[in-house]
Parts: C-alpha cells; sequence; structure tokens
C-alpha cells in the first residue's frame, strides 16, 4: 500500500481517500510507527500528512528520521512538508506570516510532481510556520507571496513536498499533484477499483469460512447491505441474513429489503416481525436516552430469537453457525485504534447493538473501505440504487425522530413526511449534496394555524438538511427556497395532524444531527 503518516489532521483519511481515488491502495499509520514497523507494511509510497503543530514546539509529532532510509518515495504535505525540510536539513521558520485559505501559487518548475500543469494557479493554505530553506539536493518548486518554498523536489531520491493541501478540492490542481506523485514519481499504475476489492474479498471470505454458517443482521442501510451482499457471493446459502422490523422505519423500507434486496443478491432472509413489541416497550416513555437503551434491547431479544431458531436448525444438519457479517468501516477502525477487534462496540451499535457475548467469530468484508467505496462496491455488485445511495439512518430509526412519546399513530404521521421530504430532494437532484436529512415530528408541540376556513391545532415537522464529511462536524444545507416552500406545501397539505413546516439551521457543533 501507499501509507499516509498521520499527523494528527483531520485530513489524513481524505489523503487516503483521494489516493484511492486515483486508484492505488492507501492506507494510515500513526506518525509514533517506527521506520521498521512501516517497512514491515512493505510500502510503495508514502504520504506525510498535515498537522496541527508547530515543528518545533516541544512535544511536536516527529517520524522517525529512519522513515527517510528506506528508499520509498515520499510525499510531504503542509506539516508532513515541514517535518521533511526539517529532518533532511533544510530550515523552518515562523516568519509571522500566516496563510490561510485560498492562495496564489507560482510554480516555478514543474519537474515530476507538477508536470502539466499553470504557472499560475489557485491552491488550499493552512500554516503559520514555513520551509524557508530547502534541504541540499533539493530544488524549488512552487512559491507563494508568504512563503518562498511552497514546493520542492529531489528527484533522485524521490522525495516531494508542498506547502499546501492538495487533498482539498479547494486546490485548483490538487488531485493532479496527488496523480502525479502516485503514477510518475512513484511508477504506481492505478489498478486499485471496486472489480478487485470484491474478487479479493471474495477469496479471503470463502478461506475463512470453510464449511461452517454464517448469519448476518440487515438493517436497511448501506453497510450492513453491502457487507451481507460481498459474503453471500462468497458462500451463498451458507449465509442466512436476519431483519429485524422494529416498526421504526422509514416508508418502504422493509419492502424494499425483503423484495428489491433480495431479488438482486439471492439472499435468504428471515424477516422478524417485531413492531408490536417494539411499539409496546415504548409506551409512555418520552425520554431519549431511555428510548435509545429500550430499542436497543428490544433488538438483541428480536435478533437472538432468530439466532436460536436458525441454530437449531444448523445443529440438525451438523454445521454450526460459527460466523457473524459486521459492516465495520475503515474510519471505525482507525478511530478505535486500529488494533484487532477493538471496533466492535461501534460496529454493534451500527446494526442497533448486538450484544458483545455473541458466540461468533467476525467477517468484516469492509473494514478497509470508505463509504463512497462500500456504496461503489454496492452498485458492482447490483444492488438497488434506493439502498446504494441511502443516507445513513440511526439504528433507533424514526423512534429518536419522534420528540415525545412513540406511537404507532404518530410514526405513521413522521414517515409520510419523511417521505415527503426525500421524494422532494431527490426529485431537486440535491442528494449529492446533502450528507442526510432527518425529518423530525415534534409531538409534544402543538401550534394554532388555518386551514380551509377552520382553525387547527397541529404538530411541527422540522427539516433538518446537514452537509458533512464524516458527520463528527456538520454544517446545515442552504437548500434552495423553491424546494423548501414545495416540501412545505405538500407536507402541510398531505399529512394529517400538521400545519407547520420549520428549518433547523443549527451546525454541528453545537446541535447534533440528530434531535435525540
Ligand atoms: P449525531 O446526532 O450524534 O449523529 O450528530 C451523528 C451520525 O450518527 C447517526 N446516529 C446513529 N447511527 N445508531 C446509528 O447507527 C445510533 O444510535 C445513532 N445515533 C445517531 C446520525 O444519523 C448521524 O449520521
Amino acid at each position: 500500500p501507499v501509507l499516509v503518516v498521520d499527523f494528527g489532521a483531520q485530513y489524513a483519511q481524505l489523503i487516503a481517500r483521494r489516493v484511492r481515488e486515483a486508484g492505488v491502495y492507501s492506507e494510515l499509520v500513526p506518525h509514533t510507527a517506527t521506520a521498521e514497523e512501516i517497512a514491515a507494511k512493505d510500502p510503495v509510497g508514502i504520504i506525510l500528512s498535515g498537522g496541527p503543530s508547530s515543528v518545533y514546539e516541544p512535544g511536536a509529532p516527529a517520524l522517525d528520521p529512519g522513515v527517510f532510509d528506506l528508499g520509498v518515495p515520499t510525499l510531504g504535505i503542509c506539516y508532513g512538508f515541514q517535518v521533511m525540510a526539517q529532518t533532511l536539513g533544510g530550515e523552518v521558520a515562523n516568519t509571522g506570516l500566516r496563510e490561510y485559505g485560498a492562495t496564489d501559487a507560482t510554480i516555478v518548475t514543474e519537474g515530476t510532481l507538477l508536470e502539466g500543469q499553470p504557472a499560475a494557479q489557485n491552491v488550499w493554505m493552512s500554516h503559520g510556520d514555513q520551509v524557508s530553506r530547502a534541504p541540499e539536493g533539493f530544488e524549488v518548486l512552487a512559491r507563494t507571496a508568504a512563503t518562498p518554498v511552497a514546493a520542492f523536489a529531489n528527484d533522485v531520491r524521490k522525495f516531494y513536498g508542498v506547502q499546501w493541501h492538495p487533498e482539498v478540492k479547494h486546490s485548483d490542481h490538487g488531485q493532479n499533484v496527488l496523480e502525479n506523485f502516485l503514477h510518475k514519481a512513484a511508477g504506481l499504475p492505478a489498478d486499485w477499483n471496486s472489480g478487485n476489492v470484491i474478487a479479493e474479498q471474495v477469496e479471503r471470505i470463502r478461506e475463512q469460512v470453510g464449511s461452517g454458517r454464517v448469519i448476518s443482521a440487515l438493517s436497511g442501510g448501506v453497510d450492513s447491505a453491502v457487507s451481507t451482499a460481498l459474503v453471500h457471493k462468497a458462500v451463498g446459502d451458507k449465509l442466512t441474513a436476519i431483519f429485524v422490523d422494529h416498526g421504526l422505519l422509514r416508508k418502504g423500507e422493509r419492502e424494499q429489503v425483503e423484495n428489491d434486496y433480495v431479488a438482486s443478491t439471492g439472499v435468504r432472509l428471515i424477516t422478524v416481525d417485531a413492531r408490536e413489541r417494539f411499539l409496546e416497550a415504548l409506551a409512555g416513555v418520552s425520554d431519549p436516552e431511555q428510548k435509545r437503551k429500550i430499542i436497543g434491547r428490544e433488538f438483541i431479544r428480536a435478533f437472538e430469537q432468530a439466532e436460536r431458531d436458525l441454530m437449531a436448525e444448523a445443529a440438525a444438519d451438523g454445521e454450526p453457525i460459527r460466523f457473524l457479517v459486521q459492516g465495520t468501516l475503515y474510519p471505525d477502525v482507525v478511530e478505535s485504534g486500529g488494533g484487532a477487534g477493538t471496533a466492535n462496540i461501534k460496529s454493534h451499535h451500527n446494526v442497533g447493538g448486538l450484544p458483545e457475548d455473541l458466540q461468533f467469530e467476525l467477517i468484516e468484508p469492509l473494514r478497509t473501505l470508505f463509504k463512497d467505496e462500500v456504496r461503489a462496491i454496492g452498485r458492482e455488485l447490483g444492488l438497488p440504487e434506493a439502498i446504494v445511495g441511502r443516507q445513513p439512518f440511526p439504528g433507533p430509526g424514526l423512534g429518536i425522530r419522534i420528540v415525545g412519546e412513540v406511537t404507532a399513530d404518530r410514526l405513521e404521521i413522521l414517515r409520510d413526511a419523511d417521505a415527503i421530504a426525500r421524494a422532494e430532494l431527490t426529485k431537486a437532484g440535491l442528494d449529492a449534496e446533502i450528507w442526510q436529512c432527518p425529518v423530525v415530528l415534534l409531538a409534544d408541540v402543538r401550534s394554532v394555524g388555518v386551514q380551509g376556513d377552520g382553525r387547527t391545532y397541529g404538530h411541527p415537522i422540522v427539516l433538518r438538511p446537514v452537509s458533512s464529511e464524516d458527520a463528527m462536524t456538520a454544517d446545515w444545507t442552504r437548500l434552495p427556497y423553491d424546494v423548501l416552500s414545495r416540501i412545505s406545501n405538500r407536507i402541510t397539505n398531505e399529512v394529517r395532524d400538521v400545519n407547520r413546516v420549520v428549518l433547523d439551521v443549527t451546525s454541528k457543533p453545537p446541535g447534533t444531527i440528530e434531535w435525540e
């Protein structure tokens, strides 16, 4: 792989994604990894990420200098560029001149790194320190008004660096900088794609499973749908998928799983209809944390019941169930330290909170992948677009989008309003712009309205459209007024008991994406 050394920037994962977009497999490693540990991963290229520190601050994240003796083509970005300059004998200074945001850069010499790029371009900067002198043997490739050494190269050692952030879309030719480094400087072919990933995973899953049986919990979301389909491709009917209908799903979701998903994959599916049971357990409860706990607990019970039935069946024909499929993604693995098994808590929570004492070996075919890659694989596997392109949806479902007690009646109201909002956003072509748009029913709030000739006293519906890269932070999406107006008109006209539509214009932080 190409290794992205993480110096604590929010940009490191983004760099890894961009490298993969260029068709080269990449992984993250912490900056504390030793040269030996890095060498053990057989890197074909190394990229040093940006970071929030200053290289000569005490305790600034450092890099084992031995990494520069591995003979591997290396690209430094921002802080990584400065670490490279300092370690190899150049100079980094704090001149008091900061550059932040869009900056004009002048290319002095294209070299391999900036080959084919225009001499004047706009790049995205975010730094206080700067490289004031390039190390010996390095040629300066670019400068800006404030930064005399904005990019450099040593073609003999295949070391390169840029002060700006090529992984950010705001840098005009950023992706081309990465591609030049990968394909031209390091000579790596663009041969990593979803087709190869599928073939490789299928092979690996077959090896792991042998003659055992596998179960999987389908939630209707993208990750469990794709991981289940991949495992099915590998082991066929040795896999059984369990789908718990807790009654907190959006309109049409159960049908999509039972009909479209099964038709496109051939997965053997068992649906547990637990709608009554969830409603009974949620009766009279309006505290968000308590709702979440109840939904988690009931989910486990429903899943375990289906599991027991299957175990009995499997025991009867002598092939025990030994494996459980989990849709754990790469960001979960990275964020929980990257060690084996550490991602369980989070992935359990993804499928609605499976218990940790289930006696299964995990199959996690998406462990090395980012969300957009999972979607690409889903499409390659022929899954319905309505599932593959789906927005993130919380495990506890609509249960945490009704502020107040959850009842069958209120669920129906919310489902109708949500279906209208989703349909109009899709029709307006806004799906790519929006990370997700929770639709929330304020069931404990009423306001006075007028409809036809009469006074109404109904509930408000909240629209919460957000834009985000990873759900950790988010901004509210500036939706066109005409789209908002259509959604509002339709919801107030078509959904009973709703007489107002309001827009949530809060970023995260301070607001979370969901209301509960
Ligand atoms: P918040 O509300 O914390 O949400 O800003 C961040 C992201 O996580 C989703 N979310 C959940 N996903 N189980 C899940 O699988 C949950 O209990 C859960 N709660 C929130 C939320 O939709 C958003 O994408």
